[in-house]
C-alpha cells in the first residue's frame, strides 16, 4: 500500500524545527472541531502532536478532517509552526509547536472503541485483557513495557561485561518435582508420555555448570501450573544465573552490584552498596514474615517474659510447651488514626487469617496502661511501657500461640495492616537479604520432611552430621532478596556430592530407585567431576512491577492471564479438535460436574 512515510514521530517535534515540511504518522488521539478549525491530537509511541487543519484549507482536506474518529491511524504531511501565545502547552513535550496540515491520508479506520485510550486505562481488568491490543496503546502501560526492556537490556549489559553466558536451556524437559505443579505437553510420537514446561531451568544451569559454563545467565520464561494472585502468573520470567567455583557472598556480592547498576542507569535510584542480611529466624521475630518490608520502623518485640509475669492464663498456656511464643508491637500514636475498637477488631481479624485465637491489646495514656488486658498487668505499668519503649497515645498489640512461627506470622500481618492503614511507609527501594533458611520444612498432610525451596541446596556444613537425626534443625545455604515487601530472587550454593544429594533426597522421601528415575541424569552428572556451583534467579516481573509502583503484576506483562488463568482476548485455554486429541492418543476424563 502507497502512503507518505513518517519523516519525525509525534514526540519530536520542537520551537527549533518552526517552518520545517514534515509527515506525520499516528493515530487520532483527540480531535476537537472550532468552526472551520480541526485540531488533532495524533499520538505514536513517542508522544502527541497537536495538527490543525486550518479554516482556509482545501475542501478536501477539510472533507478528510471531518471524517476522522478516535483511533483512526492517519498521515500528515504538513508545517511545523509555533502555537500562538497563550496556546503553548507546557504539559506536552511538543507543546510549544503545531503542524498546519496540507493533507491527510486515512490509512485505516476504527470501529466503536470499548474503553479510551488514556494514560492510564481504569476500565475493568478482563475488558482491558479482551482488548489487550488497545489497552495496550495507553501511554502508563506502555511506559512500564519500555521500562522492562531497559531494565532486561542493563541486565543483559552488566551481565555480558562480567564473562556471562546467555545459554538457551529448552523448554521442553522431563516432569520433575520443583515444588509447584507442572505444565504437560503430551507427546504425538511417544503415546503417553508427556514433556513438562520448566518451572525453572534448575537441573539445567546446574548441568551447564557440570560442562564447565562457569558463569552462566538467561531470561528465562517459567511455567507453573499454581494459583494466580497479585505477585505471580502462570507463565513468568525469571533472570536465572548460575556460577561455578562461588561461596554464597560471591553471589550477593554480584546481585548487590548489578542491581546497585541497573537501578542507577534505569530507575535513576542510588542503591547502597550492600543490602542487610537477616537471618530467618530474625525476620520472623521482628517482621512476623520471611519478605520484610523494611520502609518502616514498627519491630516486633519479644514478650514472653512479661507475659509470664502477668496474671493472663492465655499467655502461660502457649508458653507451657515451650516451642510457643507471645509477641508485642507498638502501634505508634498517628494523627487522624483513632485506635478505635472497631479498628482494633480489624487488626485482630488480621492476624486471625494467619490462626492467631485473638489479639490481645492495651492502649498507652498519661504513661499508664489502659484497656485491653491492663487488668492482667497490675503493677506492671511502667516495666511494659518502658521495655517496650511506648508512648502516650500509642497502641500495644500482643499475640500469644503456643507456635512460634503462628505467633509470630500472624502479628506480622497486623504489623503489615498498621504500615499501610497509619502511612508508616517511607517512599523509596529497601532491598534486604533473608539468610539462613531452614532447609526442609514438614509437610504434616503429607507427613514427611521436604525442601523448603528446592531439594538441589546445599545444608551449611555444621549440620552434616546431624542432617538425618535431625532435620529440622539443619540451615541451608540459601538466600532470598526481599525488596519491599516482596520476595523478588531466590537462590542456594548447590550440592554437587552424589551422596549428599542421594541423602536429601532420602529425607524428602524419595528413595534411591525413585531418585535414580526422577533424577537419574543429575545424579549421574556429578559422578563426572562435577564443580561446587551456586547461583540465584530474580523474577525480573516482579521486580519490574514494584520498580513502577504497581499493586499487580499483570501491569508490565504485554499479555498476561487473568487471575483465574484464562486469557480473555484468545480465550485460552480451549478444547481443541477430536482429531488432535487422536494424534495426541489422548481421551478427556471430564471432572463429574462439568459433564452434560
Ligand atoms: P523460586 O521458585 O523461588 O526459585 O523463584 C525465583 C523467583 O521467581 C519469581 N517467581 C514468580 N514470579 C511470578 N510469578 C510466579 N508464579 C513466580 N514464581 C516465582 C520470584 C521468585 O523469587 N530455581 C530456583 C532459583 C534458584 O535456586 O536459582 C527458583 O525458581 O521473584
Amino acid at each position: 500500500m502507497e502512503f507518505s512515510q513518517r519523516t519525525v514521530t509525534c514526540g519530536d517535534l520542537r520551537k527549533a524545527d518552526n517552518g520545517k515540511k514534515v509527515v506525520l504518522n499516528g493515530w487520532v488521539h483527540r480531535e476537537r472541531n472550532h468552526g472551520a478549525i480541526f485540531f488533532i491530537n495524533l499520538r505514536d509511541r513517542y508522544g502527541i502532536t497537536q495538527v490543525v487543519v486550518d479554516d482556509d484549507a482545501s475542501s478536501e482536506l477539510q472533507q478528510t478532517a471531518a471524517q476522522l474518529k478516535m483511533e483512526y491511524c492517519i498521515a500528515v504531511t504538513g508545517t511545523v509552526r509555533l502555537r500562538p501565545e497563550g496556546m503553548i502547552n507546557p504539559e506536552m513535550a511538543t507543546g510549544e509547536v503545531e503542524v498546519k496540515a496540507d493533507s491527510i491520508e486515512i490509512l485505516s479506520t476504527c470501529a466503536t472503541l470499548p474503553f479510551m485510550i488514556d494514560e492510564d486505562n481504569k476500565t475493568k481488568e478482563d475488558l482491558r485483557l479482551r482488548y489487550r491490543f488497545l489497552d495496550l496503546r495507553c501511554g502508563g502501560i506502555q511506559k512500564r513495557i519500555a521500562l522492562r526492556h531497559y531494565f532486561v537490556k542493563a541486565i543483559r549489559d552488566f551481565l555480558s561485561a562480567r564473562g556471562f553466558y546467555e545459554i538457551e536451556t529448552p523448554t521442553l524437559i522431563r516432569s520433575t518435582p520443583e515444588g509447584a505443579r507442572d505444565f504437560l505437553v503430551p507427546s504425538r510420537l511417544y503415546p503417553g508420555k508427556f514433556y513438562a514446561l520448566p518451572q525453572s531451568p534448575q537441573l539445567m544451569k546446574q548441568l551447564l555448570m557440570c560442562s564447565g559454563f562457569d558463569k552462566y545467565f538467561q531470561i528465562a520464561r517459567c511455567y507453573r501450573d499454581e494459583d494466580a494472585r497479585g505477585d505471580r502468573q502462570l507463565e513468568f520470567t525469571q533472570l536465572d544465573l548460575e556460577m561455578s567455583f562461588v561461596k554464597r557472598d560471591d553471589i550477593l556480592l554480584l546481585m548487590e552490584q548489578l542491581f546497585g547498576q541497573v537501578f542507577k542507569d534505569v530507575v535513576h535510584y542510588d542503591l547502597p552498596a550492600h543490602f542487610r542480611r537477616i537471618a530467618y529466624k530474625d525476620a520472623l521475630n521482628q517482621y512476623g514474615c520471611d519478605k520484610p518490608d523494611l520502609r518502616f520502623d514498627v519491630l516486633m518485640q519479644d514478650f514472653d517474659e512479661l507475659a509470664a509475669a502477668s496474671s493472663f492464663t492465655v499467655f502461660h498456656e502457649a508458653l507451657a510447651s515451650g516451642k510457643g511464643a507471645v509477641r508485642a508491637l507498638v502501634a505508634p500514636k498517628t494523627e487522624g488514626v483513632e485506635f478505635t475498637r472497631k479498628y482494633i477488631d480489624e487488626l485482630e481479624a488480621a492476624a486471625k487469617i494467619y490462626g492467631a485465637k485473638g489479639m490481645a491489646w492495651m492502649k498507652v495514656a498519661d504513661g499508664k496502661l489502659s484497656g485491653g488486658v491492663t487488668k492482667y498487668f497490675a503493677g506492671m505499668d511502667e516495666k511494659v511501657i518502658s521495655t517496650l519503649g511506648a508512648h502516650d497515645g500509642d497502641l500495644i498489640c500482643i499475640i500469644a500461640n503456643e507456635k512460634w512461627k503462628k505467633c509470630c506470622v500472624s502479628l506480622g500481618a497486623v504489623r503489615s495492616k498498621l504500615g499501610k492503614d497509619l502511612n508508616l511507609i517511607r517512599p523509596g527501594f529497601e532491598f534486604c537479604w533473608i539468610v539462613d533458611f531452614p532447609l526442609f520444612c514438614y509437610n504434616e498432610e503429607e507427613g514427611h520432611w521436604e525442601a523448603e525451596h528446592h531439594m538441589f541446596s546445599a545444608p551449611q556444613s555444621q549440620f552434616l552430621p546431624t542432617l538425618e537425626s535431625d532435620p529440622g534443625s539443619v540451615l541451608g545455604d540459601l538466600y532470598d532478596l526481599v525488596l519491599n515487601g516482596y520476595e523478588v530472587a531466590s537462590g542456594s550454593i548447590r550440592i554437587h556430592d552424589v551422596e549428599l544429594q542421594k541423602k536429601i533426597f532420602r529425607i524428602c522421601n524419595y528413595n534411591d530407585e525413585q531418585a535414580q528415575e526422577k533424577f537419574g541424569f543429575l545424579l549421574d552428572a556429578f559422578k563426572f567431576g562435577p564443580p561446587p556451583h551456586g547461583g540465584i534467579a530474580p523474577g525480573i516481573d516482579r521486580l519490574v512491577m514494584i520498580i513502577t509502583g504497581q499493586d499487580s503484576i499483570h501491569e508490565v506483562i504485554a499479555f498476561p492471564k487473568n487471575t483465574v488463568g484464562v486469557d480473555p482476548m484468545d480465550g485460552s485455554p480451549e478444547s481443541v479438535d477430536q482429531k488432535q486429541l487422536d494424534e495426541l492418543h489422548l481421551a478427556i476424563n471430564y471432572p463429574k460436574e462439568d459433564r452434560k
